[in-house]
């Protein structure tokens, strides 16, 4: 069933939004460092939605709180997925699982992804309990009304928060903030 890892090794994209990048993600981005030869983290620039931080400013997070590892990479994608995947030469889609409410999404997305793509394998990672209740969403949230987010998210993230509460940014259509 498997064909040989292409020569650079396996390769697996973690997509998502990460708007933030939270504990959590962290969490499984490094448990993906550890089990793939190397690991991509795809930002999705969503044009629908009117992001926090910009695609350009969280690949910047990203690629600052991953700077010692030489095996993690960022990149922004749009469009499907699978295609995206297809084009860097990707085996594995990685995803987080926190909680049974996360499994239907994720299980629906798992299986489309293989109706469009059969080759490429979703590995799901369940990150430490702790963050287990971690979201983007709720970091956003509770930051926005004064909430502590210390441990929650990595130190860039926070003070990046702190800067746009600071000096509050008008939304652009595509990438977030302007
Ligand atoms: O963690 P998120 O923000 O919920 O990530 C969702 C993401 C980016 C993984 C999903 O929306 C996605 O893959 N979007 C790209 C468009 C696509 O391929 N859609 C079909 C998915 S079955």
């Amino acid at each position: 069933m498997s064909a040989p890892a292409p020569p650079s090794g396996r390769l697996a994209v973690y997509p998502g939004s990460f708007d933030p990048l939270t504990n959590g993600h962290v969490d499984i981005i490094l448990r993906g460092a550890h089990l793939f030869d190397r690991i991509l983290v795809a930002v999705l620039v969503n044009a629908d939605k009117a992001p926090l931080f910009s695609a350009a400013e969280r690949v910047e997070i990203v690629r600052e709180v991953f700077r010692e590892y030489p095996n993690v990479d960022v990149d922004t994608f749009d469009g499907l997925l699978v295609e995206y995947a297809r084009r860097k030469r990707a085996s594995v889609i990685v995803r987080g699982l926190r909680a049974v409410s996360d499994f239907e999404y994720e299980f629906q997305m798992a299986l489309m992804n293989r109706h469009l793509e059969p080759s490429l394998e979703t590995v799901f990672m369940m990150p430490a309990e702790q963050y287990t209740y971690l979201s983007s969403r709720l970091i956003k949230e509770v930051f926005s009304l004064g909430g502590q987010v210390r441990g929650l998210v990595p130190p860039l993230v926070e003070a990046r928060l702190r800067a746009t509460s600071a000096s509050p940014r008008p939304v652009s259509s595509e990438g977030g903030s302007v």
